[in-house]
Formats: C-alpha cells, sequence, structure tokens
C-alpha cells in the first residue's frame, strides 16, 4: 500500500516557495470537514470515497494541499477526536482501502494529503482506557486517573474545568477519577508513560507508509500537565486558545515529544510535514513549536481571532511575522474552521459580512505563509444558526455550553449543486439540516460567475501561483505605506494590497494597476475609489 510520490508530479503542481526548501512554505491548504464534505453512499454522513470523487474541485480551485479531518475508527463523541483504533478507518467513512485511494487520487492530481493525530486523548472505548475500566493491572498508568478529595473522595482530585464546560475529571464506578480535559468519552493520555510515545511513533509510521503528507497535530499543546496536576486556584473554565498561562497546556515537555515526531518525519522522503493546532499564551511562545527542529507550522489563531479593525489587523500581521520569522518559519493564516463561527457571520453576517470575508480572504491569501481554507469559505457560507437542538452533535451542547461555543453551525454539510436540500452532498439526506436557501451558493450556481466568492477565490489562487511576490515568505515582510484612516496599504515585491475597512468608499491615490478585488474599484488610473469593506490586489 506504499506509495510512491512522484517528485515531478507534486513539484510541477507546487507553488512557488519549492524552490526555496519546502512545499509548506506558502502552501495553501483545505480543511476537509470529511463528514460534510460528500456522501458517496446515501447515509447522510460524508465519507472517503466522496472526497476522492469531489477532488477535482479542489484541484480546479487551486490548492496545494487537503487536511482531513479524522475519519479512524471513532464511537464519534466528538466527531472522530475520539479515536478508538488509530490504525483503522471508522465504517462511516470507509475503509482502508479507500485511504489508499484517495491519497493516490489527490497526489495524481498535485494534491498533498494531511491526516489528523489525535494524541492528548484517545476514545473511552480504545483498548487501552476499557482495560483500564477494567482494573488490568497498570493500564490505568497511561492515563491520568487519581483518587477524589474531600470526604469519600467525592470531590473531583483538582479544579480543573473542561474546554466543554464542567469538570474535566469523571469519576469511575469504584471512586477513581479520570482527566478528560475534553469530554468524559475522551480520557487524556499519561505522556510521561513511555508506551503512550511508542504507540504514537507507530501510528504516525503507518500513515506515513500508507503515503500521507503530514499531520496536523489535534491540541498539540495539551500533552503535557505541569508535576503533580496543580490546582488553577480560581477556579475558572479552560479555554482552547486563551492568553491565561494554564497547568494543562503549552508545558515544556511538549517540544521535546513534537521533536521526536520531527525526527521521524524527516526521515521519511519529503518532506513530510507537522502542524501543530497549539494555542499559547504569546506569538514568541507559539513560535517555539515551529523551531526548525521541531514542527513546520503552528495554526495562527491571533488572525483569526482579530476585530475588523485595521490597527489590530496589521499589528497581529506584524508580531505574527516576527515570531515565526525569528526561528525562521513560515507563518500561517486561517479565517475558518470546524471549531469556529464561519467568518461571513463573524464579521456581521449579511451582504456586509460577506464583503468582509471576501475581503478578509484576498488579505490572508496575500499575506506571506501558508493559508489555511476551511470547506465552504470559498463559497462565502454564513454560519448556520437555526439548527434546532434535537440535532446538535458538539459535545459541549450536551456539557451545557452556551450557543456562543457552539460547533454544529459551521459543519453544516456544503452544497454542492441544485435547487433543494442535500444539494448534491449525497442522495440520503444529510447528517445536519441545510438551510433552504443555498441552492445559490452551490459550487454548480457559482461556476463561471464572475462575481461569485468561488471564482473570486479561484482567481485570487491562481495570480498566488502566477505572482512571486505573493504569499512566498522568503520574499519578506509586508513594506506598509501611509494610507488613510481605516485603509491599509502594503507593498510586496512587484504587487500592492489595499483593504478598506470602512463602510463607505474611499477615495486614493491609484496604487498601481489592479489586477483583483473583492468588490468592483473605479480608478482612472490617478485615483481610486475604494468600494466599502473591500481588498484590491494591485500589480506595480
Ligand atoms: C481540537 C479539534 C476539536 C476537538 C478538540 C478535542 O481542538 O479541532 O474539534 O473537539 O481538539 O480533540
Amino acid at each position: 500500500m506504499t506509495h510512491e510520490l512522484t517528485a515531478s508530479r507534486l513539484a510541477s503542481a507546487s507553488s512557488n516557495a519549492t524552490a526555496s526548501g519546502g512545499w509548506w512554505r506558502d502552501a495553501v491548504i483545505y480543511q476537509v470537514y470529511v463528514r460534510s464534505f460528500a456522501d458517496s453512499d446515501g447515509d447522510g454522513f460524508g465519507d472517503l470515497r466522496g472526497v476522492r470523487e469531489r477532488l477535482p474541485h479542489l484541484a480546479r480551485l487551486g490548492v496545494d494541499a487537503v487536511w482531513l479531518t479524522p475519519f479512524y475508527v471513532s464511537p464519534q463523541a466528538d466527531g472522530g477526536y475520539d479515536v478508538a483504533d488509530y490504525r483503522a478507518v471508522d465504517p462511516l467513512f470507509g475503509d482502508l482501502s479507500d485511504a489508499d485511494a484517495l491519497v493516490d487520487s489527490a497526489h495524481a492530481l498535485g494534491l498533498r494529503v494531511i491526516v489528523d493525530v489525535v494524541p492528548n486523548h484517545t476514545s473511552e472505548q480504545h483498548p487501552w482506557f476499557r482495560e483500564a475500566l477494567a482494573g488490568v493491572p497498570g493500564a490505568r498508568d497511561l492515563y491520568h486517573f487519581r483518587p477524589g478529595r474531600g470526604p469519600g473522595g467525592a470531590e473531583p482530585p483538582n479544579d480543573w474545568k473542561s474546554v466543554f464546560g464542567g469538570p474535566a475529571w469523571s469519576r469511575t464506578p469504584d471512586g477513581e477519577w479520570y482527566l478528560h480535559l475534553f469530554a468524559p468519552e475522551q480520557p487524556d493520555l499519561n505522556w510521561e508513560h513511555p508506551e503512550v510515545a511508542e504507540e504514537f511513533a507507530s501510528v504516525l509510521r503507518f500513515w506515513l507508509d500508507l503515503g500521507i503528507d503530514g499531520f496536523r497535530v489535534d491540541v498539540a499543546h495539551g500533552m503535557v500537565k505541569a508535576p503533580g496536576l496543580p490546582d488553577i486556584g480560581h477556579g475558572a473554565q479552560a479555554t482552547l486558545i486563551g492568553t491565561e498561562p494554564l497547568p494543562f497546556f503549552d508545558q515544556d515537555g511538549v517540544h521535546e515529544i513534537l521533536r521526536s515526531w520531527r525526527r521521524l518525519l524527516d526521515s521519511y522522503e519529503g518532506p513530510r510535514i507537522g502542524v501543530a493546532e497549539a494555542w499559547a499564551p504569546t506569538s514568541e511562545r507559539l513560535a517555539l513549536y515551529v523551531r526548525p527542529d521541531e514542527l513546520h507550522q503552528a495554526f495562527n489563531f491571533r488572525f483569526l481571532n482579530c476585530p475588523w479593525d485595521p490597527a489590530a489587523m496589521r499589528k497581529v500581521i506584524d508580531e505574527s511575522l516576527a515570531a515565526t520569522s525569528s526561528v525562521g518559519a513560515p507563518t500561517t493564516w486561517v479565517l475558518s474552521n470546524h471549531d469556529v463561527v464561519r467568518h461571513v457571520t463573524r464579521y456581521g453576517g449579511g451582504e456586509r459580512g460577506l464583503a468582509r470575508a471576501r475581503a478578509a480572504a484576498l488579505l490572508m491569501l496575500a499575506l506571506p505563509g501558508s493559508a489555511y481554507v476551511y470547506q465552504g469559505e470559498e463559497l462565502g457560507l454564513p454560519e448556520v444558526l437555526d439548527l434546532p437542538d434535537s440535532v446538535r452533535q458538539d459535545p459541549a451542547f450536551a456539557r451545557g455550553e452556551g450557543q456562543d461555543g457552539l460547533r454544529d453551525g459551521c459543519r453544516v454539510p456544503i452544497p454542492w449543486s441544485g435547487g433543494e436540500a442535500p444539494y448534491d452532498f449525497g442522495d440520503g439526506g444529510s447528517w445536519l439540516p441545510q438551510p433552504a436557501d443555498w441552492g445559490g451558493l452551490s459550487v454548480a450556481a457559482q461556476t463561471g460567475d464572475p462575481h461569485s466568492t468561488l471564482e473570486l477565490y479561484r482567481a485570487a489562487l491562481e495570480l498566488r501561483r502566477a505572482l512571486p511576490g505573493l504569499g512566498a515568505p522568503d520574499a519578506g515582510p509586508p513594506t506598509w505605506l501611509s494610507a488613510p484612516k481605516d485603509v491599509l496599504l502594503f507593498t510586496r515585491p512587484g504587487f500592492a494590497c489595499t483593504l478598506n475597512t470602512r463602510p463607505a468608499v474611499l477615495e486614493l491615490p491609484s496604487p498601481g494597476r489592479p489586477v483583483l478585488s473583492s468588490s468592483p474599484v473605479e480608478t482612472d488610473g490617478r485615483t481610486v475609489r475604494l468600494p466599502p469593506d473591500s481588498c484590491t490586489w494591485w500589480a506595480l
């Protein structure tokens, strides 16, 4: 089942950073949330065969790689981030031969494939945890089991809260407690135990041997906990992305694990990459994850969290670039993923939210480094806000999280064609209901419409390949030029970018020849009227 990656196949499809030492350095990586992408067997859930059949969409879009969210055997307590068998495909998504065929087809189209690895926790159905519960001697050492506090040990061992709400501890029938930073169905592994490290090295090899090009490391900052599992003190709710140092996130010990993974990745013909889903209190601490002997990339969630404010955006851009360039790594940019409200909606929703989302996409794709595109953002999909409680599957819902923290609305299956649900997602419905008005947002409806968001992404990605100044981290950071209040104006070699964050037209001297804009610009060659909430690319 091992795939030989023919270097020339991918080199020709890869973008301009390849020459300067690594395909990932300016790669545009498309996130496929497998259960919501394309359903080949009519059960209402997307699957690997569905992804494979739809790969031509991604090749035509012009991305360099695909990141597949977990498709491993799982009870699906957290959308597959609760893995019961790391080396097998869940029947919901197909089987190993489908994974193999998908990797093969992607490579034939010049697309690299990144898969998720979930090392912070297993499923409660993983054989190790079942043994732990069954009292097999030594099995509990692979997790964090502790006696409780207070009379009869009835209180959790410390004050940590789960990211999904409620205590981070659950009690077993025999009275001991186990740690789960996420849902109770996701017990945290004890990475101090050598067997855990050995097992994951073997799992990584399994998928690398199958031919994948890298891993997205889930909760990469969480594997190691502070010795003694100390109380936080004020009982605050843990958040995945926060600025507070926490005794279970961003501990120094994670770096040793990630370094050993880098050595493993480097032992394969490649380069094969690792990208950290990591959150650290500062950009400097985040940069530690992408030191030359560590992972290749880390998600830059500060960009995603940045408000629609030019000063804040510029600060995030500058600080992100400074932090990663200090260790020689490329920065990453991301606006949406399967855990956050889609950015059309975050930016206000409706026409204005869409205008801003289109502008933000052009801004992101003009910056040096690698960009992540979440499935459906190329269609301008909004968050689905009116899902009935009865269909919600996010475990945070059951744990009492407020509406704001829920993640089903960004996971609604995407529309491919037709005027009625399921819009050719499959022919058997969809696991979450799709809005009745998504027909006009489908891939088919937007194809060929020059004003559509899909064609904007296609044009942007084509230009990104054609203009070496775009994306390439080695071409240097943006040079900021003075601009009216509410406008960002920067140049990169041969290229300029303007962002008008004002909800009004703004006139300024033309920076060059417009080559692409998120909304139509008017220019007489000397002055330009920038549309409200818009981003424009200029050739110099
Ligand atoms: C990551 C995933 C998220 C999951 C969590 C626990 O943050 O992106 O979807 O719930 O890890 O594995």
